[in-house]
């Protein structure tokens, strides 16, 4: 049998990080993988959650399974921390998924079982995996328009002429905040006129949240889910812990569903129970635990990891700033501005595959081949070295 697999294609993040490791060059400086790091390297654990994690440590008394959706008061903490009060609590179905990646792998086997000939919408460009899971579910895709390559910033005209082609019923991802790979976002009156040709459409959006704290402020970057969830009938939102908890590896996130009656949400609750059965049965436990008891402020830690999160969102802003006034002093030009614009860990540099790999053989820059830097990979000292490195490439 193991014979006749056929190789899949290659994940070109992991492979990334695989180069990036086998280079053993001392100054070598990592864009790649979206992980948050501070200004030594480190991805270092939140102080929010390691105080938790002791707390949880002469608390718990049990490994037993928990429930199959996921525990109650996490996915209560989660749904109220994206949605805040925008949709009756009696409409909401939900369940804790292994990270953001599990709550969007299960958001398509959902639309798969309730409709099959649904066609999935996936921006272009965007984060690889929205492409690769609703191929391998099996649903049918289709790309819209999304980002302006001259003036790097959303492309809003040729996503609403695209998006006009789509079919009632079709689901359109979009990104909650911190587009991933571009760092360009919808502005406010632009979700508003989105949301009233999602539902002259009937269109069902599916919102992946990921960066929520990272962008714009906590609540900021809820504005488009809860403008959406506030006034459409339907809405999917697939919520990840990893980057704003910093708790990776723990496997935390949320598949929301909103429906359009409370029936109709005990019958999606059920489903998304069922899925979880069959996927891999219980969720895990220990990432969601911390999550709740720092929502629910359990000795102040809400507040110390609110802090947390508004240092690193403030520091990212800060290495953008830096980053494109370098460009501006070293090319005389502001073609670069876009970098302090933009918001989340990502941007899309502009450069072509051949001058990404010149600048890993000359400088020891990883980044994505398709441009694509990390922010949070730069600091105060690498920020001029990319700088330099991008301008001697011909960017
Ligand atoms: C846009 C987007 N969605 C979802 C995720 C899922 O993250 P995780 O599965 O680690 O929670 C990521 C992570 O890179 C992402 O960038």
């Amino acid at each position: 049998m193991l014979n006749s697999l056929q190789a899949q294609p290659e994940d070109k993040i992991i492979r990334l990080i695989e180069e990036f490791k086998g280079d053993n060059r001392r100054d070598k400086i990592d864009l790649g993988v979206g992980v948050y790091r501070d200004s030594t390297g480190a991805t270092p654990i939140m102080s929010a959650v390691k105080k938790a994690e002791k707390i949880l440590w002469n608390r718990e008394t049990t490994k037993s399974y928990t429930k199959i959706a996921g525990d109650e008061s996490f996915r209560a903490a989660i749904v109220s921390l994206t949605l805040g009060h925008s949709s009756p609590s009696d409409r909401i179905a939900s369940i804790h998924t292994p990270g953001g990646t599990g709550a969007v792998r299960q958001a398509f086997e959902l639309t798969r079982l309730a409709a099959p000939d649904a066609r999935v919408w996936v921006s272009d460009p965007s984060w690889p995996n929205h492409l690769s899971m609703a191929k391998h579910v099996g649903l049918p895709i289709e790309t819209y328009r999304y980002f302006d390559q001259e003036a790097r910033s959303v492309d809003f005209d040729g996503m609403m002429r695209d998006l006009a082609s789509a079919n009632a019923g079709d689901v359109l991802i979009l990104h909650g905040c911190c587009h991933n790979p571009t760092g360009a976002n919808l502005n406010r009156s632009q979700w508003l006129e989105l949301r009233e040709q999602v539902a002259a459409k009937g269109i069902i959006p599916l919102v992946d949240i990921a960066y929520q704290g990272f962008g714009d402020g906590i609540e900021e970057d809820a504005y488009g889910v809860r403008t959406l969830a506030e006034q459409l009938p339907e809405i999917l939102i697939a919520v990840s812990c990893s980057k704003n908890f910093g708790i990776y590896r723990e496997r935390a996130g949320v598949l929301i569903a909103v429906a359009e009656s409370a029936k109709a949400s005990d019958l999606a609750q059920a489903t998304l129970s069922h899925l979880n059965r069959q996927n891999f049965s219980f969720p895990p436990d220990h990432g969601a635990r911390l999550v709740t008891m720092i929502l629910e402020n359990e000795e102040g830690l809400r507040q110390e990891w609110l802090h947390e999160l508004e240092t690193i969102r403030v520091s990212m802003l800060d290495l953008r700033a830096r980053l494109s006034a370098e460009l501006r002093q070293l090319t005389g030009s502001d073609r670069f501005g876009f970098l302090s614009s933009h918001r989340g860990m990502f941007s899309l540099l502009g450069a072509s595959r051949t001058q990404v790999l010149e600048m890993r053989k000359r400088a020891a820059i990883y980044m994505v081949s398709d441009g694509r830097i990390n922010v949070a990979g730069l600091n105060k000292a690498s920020v001029a070295i990319l700088a330099q490195a991008m301008v001697k490439a011909g960017l």
